[in-house]
């Protein structure tokens, strides 16, 4: 999939917040791609482009998102045939996507005969199946269950079941393990690796934690106030981050330090889409911000080693890949 000059804008009262502003990056078959950002980068609604549904009053202002060869925002039917099925997405609280009057069997199960065209009998084995891929020990009881009776974890893996039973290509996980404690966590995030490389599915890992990016994903981007700022492999990202942004955010990776606890945090706030400094949108928390910072926003630039970063620091030593 190759997602090209994405915008995605608010028409608020208040003014046009552009939440996704020129977002370009592309997925190959297998991947894993962590986005990482603070809440309000516009991760969200990136994701929620490719499948359009964004909420109102947001709406794709411009933009391609190809997929196999079509255009997903030019081409409608393409859309009704891919979302749900070949794309998939999951979320941090996943009861807002299960039906909470309904068995978790009759909500897999009529996916999947929908899906797959089998009676109920094999559409009930072939869940099974599906929740053992996803280390799902008891299938056939947890079948008969209501989504109140699962935990967390379990709702998750339930919804990364769903998604195997429609032969999803890309999974897009928008901080699905988030509200998991660590140790189950680390059970969903080595469940999803595992499917990528049984299965060789895409996955778009969505999070504001570093460590957790560390662990799943081949190549990240970093996104601040609706731009990727910094686009690498994940390796590059966390042994030489290029963009002040990205060392602030690895810095902020919260102290394993089990009497202080301490979480800390970037200097400053996230501005206001509706009031964006002139230059560099991170320039009033930086560092390193010179005065050409305030005034001039950078491109994106590919530097030698193919590492992207948007900053005036690297002027000059790449090519210009992105306005
Ligand atoms: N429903 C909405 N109405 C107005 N603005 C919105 C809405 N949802 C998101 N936005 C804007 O888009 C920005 C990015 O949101 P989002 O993609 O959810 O951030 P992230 O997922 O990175 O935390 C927000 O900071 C906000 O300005
Ligand atoms: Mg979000």
């Amino acid at each position: 999939m190759d997602v090209k000059n994405l915008h995605t804008y608010f028409y608020t009262k208040a003014g046009v917040s552009k939440a996704v502003n020129g977002v370009n990056f592309s997925l190959r078959e297998g991947e894993i791609l962590g986005i990482i950002g603070e809440s309000g980068s516009g991760k969200s609604v990136a994701v929620k482009s490719i499948l359009q549904i964004v909420p109102r009053p947001g709406k794709i202002a411009e933009g391609q998102i190809i997929y196999r060869g079509r255009d997903l925002l030019a081409d409608k039917q393409a859309i009704g045939q891919v979302r749900g099925k070949d794309i998939t997405m999951i979320f941090q609280e996943p009861m807002t996507s299960l039906n909470p009057v309904l068995t978790i069997g009759r909500q897999l199960t009529e996916g999947i005969r929908l899906h797959l065209g089998l009676s109920k009998e094999e559409a009930n084995q072939r869940a099974c199946e599906f929740l053992k891929q996803v280390k799902i020990t008891n299938p056939e009881e947890l079948l008969t269950r209501y989504p109140h009776h699962l935990s967390g974890g379990m709702r998750q893996r339930v919804m990364i079941a769903m998604a195997l039973a429609t032969d999803t290509k890309i999974l897009i996980a928008d901080e699905a393990t988030t509200a998991l404690d660590v140790t189950i966590q680390q059970q969903i995030i080595y469940l999803l690796k595992e499917l990528r490389d049984r299965l060789h599915m895409s996955i778009i890992f969505i999070t504001h934690d570093m460590g957790v990016i560390n662990e799943i994903a081949d190549n990240t981007a970093v996104m601040y106030c609706g731009k990727i700022q910094e686009y690498a492999s994940t390796y590059e990202v966390m042994k030489h981050p290029r963009h002040p942004y990205t060392e602030a955010l690895l810095k902020a990776i919260p102290s394993i330090d089990a009497e202080q606890q301490k979480l800390s945090t970037i200097p400053g706030s996230v501005p206001s889409l509706l009031a964006l400094p002139e230059g560099c949108s991170f320039s009033n928390r930086c560092t390193q911000c010179t005065d050409r910072c305030r005034e001039e926003e950078p491109k994106l630039i590919r530097l030698e080693d193919g590492h992207r970063v948007r900053c005036w620091k690297y002027d000059g030593q790449g090519e210009v890949v992105d306005s």
